[in-house]
């Protein structure tokens, strides 16, 4: 049905958008293009919690094929080399593999690329640092960022307006009368449409054995699996973990600092993360814990990318981490022995999943 659609869009291009422009100025009309857009639900994942799309943009079929026809598309930088997917990648769980990425003029971000898969369940603000609050908002940022795309949204808009293609996916998505009502907010909308469809972890092991009852975990997953949540046993070693990555998703719900970096008064950090947000001091180092469903697919780890693999991250809890100010009450030396250790990393390859809930829309559509 959507691909369906999609081919409908394309191939009804060179009809409507080659009509002479409306307005007398450089503007085509479009409202010869059928507008009807079709409601896209999605069926929630059991542990997650619902998917939230603002009012003022419901998600639709039109939109999300909008969106990642954006996505995906390099005349969203400055020379056409790069698109979103090149720093966040299908093939590598929507991130890039690296510790920074390389934009289009070969300068190094200061941060880790994040994996946006599961992004639209991410309520607690976007970045390592959660400085901005939608993804109607960030999806305006990569254009213009001088490290990222380098381009100028006036340049990508007028690109967009005389597209063979865009012009009937913008109407299509958003009703527009006409070519000049293409804007970056649309643009920027569709691309969050795109993005909350970005959905994996029905298909974890995590959700066959705790939600299907399908699977059953082995001895070894489940020792992670109460080292990871404090199962309570007071023979048990507590990891500490579920203190900031708990829910269905994993997840903090608040900033933290994990221990990273040795500082007396965080004049000697590269990245004061969550401080240089807020300027508070109760802040600095504080960084989001991002989910960990598909965690074993997204290294390398930490916002700096600093930890290769799952094992030094595990690694570097079960030492208690650097001293500094703000770090966490329960990032402390843990004492696991190796087997504990091998069994937290187990556990959480019990939340990957390789499948997507919409693998035909995620994509690269060009
Ligand atoms: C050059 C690489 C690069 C490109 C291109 C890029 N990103 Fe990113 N993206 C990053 C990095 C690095 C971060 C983390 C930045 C930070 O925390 O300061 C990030 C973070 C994000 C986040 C926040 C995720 C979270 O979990 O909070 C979203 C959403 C996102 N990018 C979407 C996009 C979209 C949409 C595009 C295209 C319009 C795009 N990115 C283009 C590198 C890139
Ligand atoms: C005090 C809160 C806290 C505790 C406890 C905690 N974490 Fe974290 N975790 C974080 C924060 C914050 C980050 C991101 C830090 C950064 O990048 O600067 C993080 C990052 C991670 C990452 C890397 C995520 C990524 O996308 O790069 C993994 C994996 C991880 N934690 C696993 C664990 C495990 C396993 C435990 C228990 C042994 C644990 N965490 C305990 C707060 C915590």
């Amino acid at each position: 049905m959507i691909l369906a659609l999609s081919l409908s869009v394309l191939s009804c291009n060179d009809d409507p958008i080659v009509d002479p422009p409306s307005s007398g100025i450089d503007h085509i009309d479009l409202t010869d293009i059928d507008w009807s857009p079709t409601a896209f639900e999605v069926d929630n994942i059991p542990g997650f919690p619902p998917l939230i799309s603002p009012a003022d943009n419901p998600l639709t079929e039109e939109g999300i094929q909008l969106g990642r026809h954006l996505f995906y598309d390099p005349i969203l930088s400055v020379d056409s080399t790069m698109s979103c997917a090149s720093c966040h990648n299908l093939d590598l769980a929507f991130t890039d593999g690296k510790a920074f990425s390389v934009g289009v003029d070969g300068l190094s971000t200061p941060r880790s690329s994040m994996s946006l898969l599961n992004i639209g369940y991410n309520y607690r603000g976007l970045f390592w640092d959660g400085r901005v609050r939608t993804l109607e908002e960030q999806a305006l940022l990569p254009i213009e960022d001088e490290i990222e795309l380098h381009h100028s949204w006036t340049e990508v808009i007028s690109d967009l307006q005389v597209h063979p293609e865009y012009p009937t996916l913008f109407r299509k998505a958003f009703g527009i009368d006409h070519t000049g009502q293409i804007t970056k907010d649309l643009a920027a909308k569709a691309i969050a449409q795109f993005e909350r469809i970005i959905i994996s972890g029905g298909n974890s092991k995590y959700n066959k054995v705790i939600y299907d009852n399908t699977q059953a975990f082995t001895d070894q997953e489940d020792h992670g699996f109460d080292l990871f949540i404090d199962a309570g046993d007071s023979d048990l070693v507590d990891a500490e973990c579920s203190h900031c990555h708990h829910g269905g998703l994993f997840m903090g719900d608040d900033f933290a600092n994990n221990g990273l970096d040795s500082t007396a008064d965080f004049t000697n950090l590269l990245d004061l993360g969550r401080g240089g947000v807020t300027g508070f001091e109760v802040d600095m180092a504080k960084f989001k814990a991002p989910t960990l469903r598909n965690i074993s697919l997204t290294g390398p780890y930490m916002h700096d990318g600093r930890f290769a693999t799952l094992d030094e991250v595990i690694e570097h809890y079960n030492s208690g981490g650097m001293p500094s100010p703000t770090k966490d009450q329960n990032i402390r030396p843990l004492g696991l022995s190796e087997y504990d250790k091998q069994s937290l990393r187990v556990f959480l390859e019990t939340l990957t999943d390789t499948t997507y809930k919409y693998p035909e829309l995620v994509t690269n559509p060009h």
